[in-house]
């Protein structure tokens, strides 16, 4: 007889001092989504991203490499870019004071800043971040030494058994914000035990009396056989520590990124994937906005009540919430 674990306490979602911990414990630690190469089409193109509460920048030199970069100037930490996406004229140049980086990161000029016996430019370069893609995708992470991503996407790798993404491209992106803490959201993520009651016509499309969900390594991939040969889904979802989803579509795919915005907000990220030159159809629109709508809504309910003082502990169901299990288990370690 499996054994059902306490769920972690009420205040892991409810405390907001936990939030610089995780931050520094979790994300700090972790390669983080940011985009897709097709953000990048050319030398000089750049995108940038927050991750976690860290501004980020990818940019593509003019050596053809993609590196990244904490989107921060050194002078006095101006952001080195004002949009989200864009071609340079073949340098970062800070909107704040002017100073002008090349981009590998080294420090070009600092605009009419004066004589300064004690100021070398070599010393002032952009800060550095990791970077690594996978099938198209670009990752970063803030540390110094990070794990190799590969090893981290292996389980999904092998789950996708050769499937080609090469032809992929973004074809739309939406965002949704959420009243909860980012752990909220990715528990209700990691099981599929909710889906026959919240999502009625996901569960029209899979059945989800065969969803399982199996935990390798640090991924938890969800199958559920789709209902309809010709429907929006493909039945497989993946979610990868700490904050990404992978959801599989008949017709390309959508990468979510749960970025926590602070304690008791968090904002999803999506990305949709379509082969070059398709637009994403519009019911498989209509039905993540719908799954996204559903999922809000109990997730926020949820949150008020975490935060309501009646609730300390409930079980975990050992037939349905097993991710949800490793995935405290590995807070802990966190
Ligand atoms: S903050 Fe970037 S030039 Fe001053
Ligand atoms: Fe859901």
């Amino acid at each position: 007889m499996n054994s059902s674990p306490l769920t972690a306490p009420a205040s892991w979602y409810s405390d907001p001092s936990r939030w610089p911990r995780e931050r520094a414990g979790v994300f700090a630690k972790a390669w983080q989504f940011v985009t897709h190469e097709s953000a990048l089409p050319e030398p000089r193109s750049w995108r940038a991203e927050t991750l976690a509460g860290y501004p980020v920048l990818l940019v593509r030199g003019e050596d053809g490499e993609v590196r990244g970069f904490h989107n921060v100037c050194r002078h006095r930490a101006g952001p080195l870019v004002r949009a989200e996406q864009g071609v340079c004229d073949g340098a970062l140049v800070c909107p704040y004071h002017g100073w002008r980086y090349a981009l590998d990161g080294r420090l070009r000029a600092a605009r009419d800043f004066g004589a300064a016996a004690d100021f070398d430019p070599r010393e002032y370069g952009l800060f550095p971040l990791n970077i690594a893609s996978w099938r198209g995708l670009w990752f970063a992470s803030v540390a110094e030494n990070p794990a190799p991503l590969a090893a981290l996407l292996a389980p999904l790798e092998q789950r996708l058994a050769g499937a080609d993404w090469s032809n992929l491209r973004i074809a739309a992106r939406r965002t949704h914000t959420l009243a909860c803490n980012w752990k909220t959201y990715v528990e209700n993520y990691l099981e599929g035990y909710h889906v026959p009651l919240l999502h009625p016509t996901l569960d029209a499309e899979v059945h989800s009396d065969q969803y399982t969900v199996t935990v390798e390594g640090r991924t938890a991939l969800h199958y559920a056989p789709p209902r309809d040969p010709m429907g929006v889904y493909d039945g497989l979802w993946a979610w990868v520590w700490p904050n990404i989803g992978v959801n599989v579509y008949r017709r390309g795919l959508m990468i979510e990124r749960m970025s926590p915005l602070g304690a008791d907000r968090t904002q999803l990220d999506y990305l949709y994937l379509m082969p070059e030159g398709e637009a994403v159809p519009a019911e498989t629109l209509a039905m993540a906005n719908q799954v996204t709508a559903e999922d809000k809504w109990i997730v926020e309910r949820v949150q008020e009540n975490l935060n309501s003082g009646i609730y300390e502990h409930g079980r975990l169901s050992p037939k349905h919430e097993g991710a949800i299990a490793a995935f405290q288990t590995w807070l802990r370690e966190a």
